[in-house]
């Protein structure tokens, strides 16, 4: 594996300003993506993983949710204080995303080969046969058969499947460093989800593709992430090798989190589930955010949110217990 730093995010903070008041979705996230390696972000829902993702991309939700403050590092250049017009260049081309539901991503109205072929024109200038041809090539190289023929087909002709391969030929036609993806696979029936997953990692290791990965399920995080990032209410309260994440959680939500987790082939009684729900990002609680659901919570927990600590080498936390 590579070990170029490709992306850098740092101090991130994206809030939402409705009339609801002030909502601090993203809250003070860094984290480093070097080439060829998966970062899997988890959390449960609402925690800020996808605003995280769209911020990174500069497709937040505006004018109601704003970027504030941090850095957005791709190579070193930031993208914060680029022009809506300078991203448009740099997406697909540099850092292109892969969303949860593939039928939001691509225009029903439009073939899939048409869809293909505009980044294609935009950012590598393709025209006539080069241009199909790579349109066929990249069809190959997600597995679709026909490919060729299947230029020609529009979104409701492809099954679920085929659609998420379809959108993932676009978000990597044109060579992206880094890929964003927000659950890819979320839709898909397990059997698919597994090939689907073992495809992105070949075409990864082919071409040191740097990827984030958003998911909810531990098992495509063992499959997939070298490294975790584990959100809470907008923050990243730990970060870890994925295999020491799984054997030396150093953060009760994570802890939480993974004992929740059915293990394979244990017969249970009962699924651990986090007891109370995390907190409104409108109504956030001094101190650390997990502290109303915390079996370890101590006075100083409530007064200050906890410094980041290095526990071992590439393990972060932030929990009163670690410092
Ligand atoms: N368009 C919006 N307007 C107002 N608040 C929003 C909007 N989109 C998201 N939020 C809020 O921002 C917070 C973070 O949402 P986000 O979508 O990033 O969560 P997530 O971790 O991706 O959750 P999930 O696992 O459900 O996808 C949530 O509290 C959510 O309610
Ligand atoms: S800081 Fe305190 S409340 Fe928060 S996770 Fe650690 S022990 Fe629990
Ligand atoms: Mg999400």
């Amino acid at each position: 594996m590579g070990d170029t730093l490709i992306l850098q995010v740092r101090d991130l903070k994206t809030y939402f300003f409705t009339k609801r008041g002030v909502g601090k979705a993203v809250d003070g996230v860094s984290f480093d993506l070097r080439r060829g390696e998966t970062l899997g972000l988890v959390g449960e829902s609402g925690c800020g993983k996808s605003m995280t993702c769209l911020s990174v991309m500069r497709l937040h939700p505006g004018p109601a949710a704003r970027i504030l403050s941090g850095q957005v590092l791709l190579h070193g250049e930031e993208l914060l204080q680029k022009t809506e017009k300078e991203m448009r260049k740099l997406r697909g081309k540099h850092i292109a995303m892969i969303l949860q539901d593939p039928m939001t991503a691509l225009n029903p109205v439009f073939t899939i080969g048409n869809q293909l072929a505009e980044p294609l024109r935009i950012h590598q200038k393709l025209r006539g046969h080069r241009l199909l041809q790579r349109a066929i090539e990249l069809l190959r190289m997600l597995q679709i058969p026909a490919a060729e023929s299947r230029l020609k087909s529009f979104p409701h002709q492809f099954s679920g499947g085929m659609r998420q391969r379809a959108v993932s030929s676009i978000a990597l036609s044109c060579d992206p460093e880094v890929i964003v993806a927000d659950e890819p696979t979320t839709s898909l029936d397990v059997t698919i989800q597994a090939a689907f997953l073992e495809l992105l990692k070949e075409i990864q290791r082919r071409s040191n593709l740097a990827i984030l990965f958003v998911t909810h399920d531990f098992g495509v995080v063992a499959r997939m992430c070298d490294r975790v990032a584990v959100m809470y209410a907008g923050k990243i309260i730990e970060t870890a090798d994925t295999q020491r994440l799984f054997s030396t959680p150093a953060h009760p939500y994570t802890e939480a989190l993974l004992k929740s987790v059915p293990e394979v082939n244990v017969q249970i009684d009962r699924l651990y589930t986090i007891e109370g729900q995390p907190p409104s990002i409108y109504d956030l609680p001094a101190g650390c955010p997990f502290a109303p659901r915390c079996p370890y919570v101590e006075d100083r927990c409530r007064q200050e949110f906890p410094p980041v600590k290095q526990v071992a080498n590439s393990h972060t936390v932030s929990c009163w217990r670690h410092v």
